[in-house]
């Protein structure tokens, strides 16, 4: 197989309520990675308007997550933060893979028929297209890892079979290519941790959401301590003492979850929070929670809100990031249009 340079890609959509469940699946990751890989990091607005939006709400929504990539530790002079729809590459690309993708393929999507729901014929065309857009962000850097939450596997997989049919379809006839040289990469998902999947502290059956009508059901990067504090104290429970080992979580979600948040958190595994808290009072373990996630996350709720207010940076940094983001997007687009044979 080619190798490729090394480069991580992902993206947050604008839609509010950014939370609990994006910080520990992606946005922790996102930091992590910065220190070993050159790294892209998109809001990917144009994901966003696939269902409707207010357009006030969504350009706060922009500054929002942008902000939020910054106070949780993102450099954005180091490594690259853009808003999507500043680089129209992005739409040029996902057009040619919507020529590339089948029907079929779109119609096994899981996250499709759940945001669509059961009126179907009324969702909208870039809602059906949307897996197509989302490889579209991570190919045109030509980006080899994509840190996610486990939501986004089925997505990612997409991608990889939408670069391998670009490749198959477009390279086999073309001299450049001869040597079985290809040119999309297929990207890795990373999905790893306890807590690649966070749940709602209402329902340890449900994902945690930006979507849940209920508040309460999710830990808001926006919210201050106090709220913080009351969430996870009211957050459902069963009545048992946690377990000694991992098995014991087993038929046990709303613990499960807590445990991976606490693990998360702390940057430890599931059994060290049982080796430390298992067997004990649950009440005891919860106000270890409550202290701890008002410790790493209170802060960065501060500085999030006071980045989000500074209009001025915010919009500089998203345009510094979508001109260093479109250079490279055009150095790929020009071989693109040469592959599939585009006059230009
Ligand atoms: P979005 O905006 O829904 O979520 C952003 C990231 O947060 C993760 N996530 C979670 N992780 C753990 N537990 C949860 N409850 C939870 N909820 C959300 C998501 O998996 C995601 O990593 N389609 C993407 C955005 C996107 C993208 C891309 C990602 C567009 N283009 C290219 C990677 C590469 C999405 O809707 O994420």
């Amino acid at each position: 197989m080619q190798s490729f340079p090394q480069l991580v890609f992902s993206g947050v959509q604008p839609t509010g309520n950014l939370h609990l469940g994006n910080y520990l699946g992606a946005i922790t990751k996102f930091v992590a990675l910065q220190e070993t890989h050159e790294c892209i990091y998109c809001v990917v607005d144009l994901h966003a308007i696939t269902v409707a939006q207010k357009p006030a709400e969504l350009t706060s929504n922009i500054r929002e997550v942008t902000a939020a990539f910054i106070a949780a530790g993102i450099d954005p002079k180091k490594h690259v933060v853009f808003n999507q729809s500043q680089v129209a590459e992005h739409a040029e690309l996902a057009w040619i893979f919507n020529c590339v993708a089948r029907m079929g393929w779109l119609n096994r999507m899981t996250q499709f028929k759940e945001k669509a729901g059961k009126d179907r014929e009324n969702a909208s065309v870039g809602l059906y297209a949307y897996p197509t857009l989302m490889a579209a962000d991570i190919l045109l850097y030509r980006a080899t890892h994509v840190p996610v939450g486990e939501d986004q596997k089925q997505h990612l997989e997409l991608a990889r079979d939408i670069a391998q049919k670009f490749n198959n379809d477009f390279l086999a006839d073309n001299p450049e290519f001869a040597d079985g040289k290809t040119f999309f990469p297929l990207p890795e998902p990373l999905i790893q941790g306890p807590a690649t999947r966070v749940m709602s502290l209402r329902d340890g059956s449900k994902k945690m959401s930006k979507s849940d009508p209920s508040d309460n059901s999710r830990i808001n990067l926006a919210d201050d301590a106090d709220t913080i504090a009351q969430k996870i104290r009211k957050a459902k429970t069963d009545p048992d003492a946690l377990p000694s080992a991992i098995e014991g979580l087993a038929g046990r979600p709303e613990a499960d979850n807590l445990v991976g948040i606490y693990a998360a958190l702390t940057g430890g595994t599931k059994a060290d929070v049982l080796a430390q808290f298992g067997s004990g009072n649950f009440s005891t373990f919860k106000s270890a929670l409550v202290d701890l996630t008002v410790e790493k996350l209170a802060p960065i709720g501060v500085e999030m809100r006071r980045l989000q207010a500074d209009h001025a940076y915010i919009d500089g940094v998203l345009r510094d990031g979508a001109n260093r983001a479109r250079e490279r997007a055009a150095a790929t687009m020009m071989q693109v249009r040469d592959i599939v044979g585009f006059i230009r």
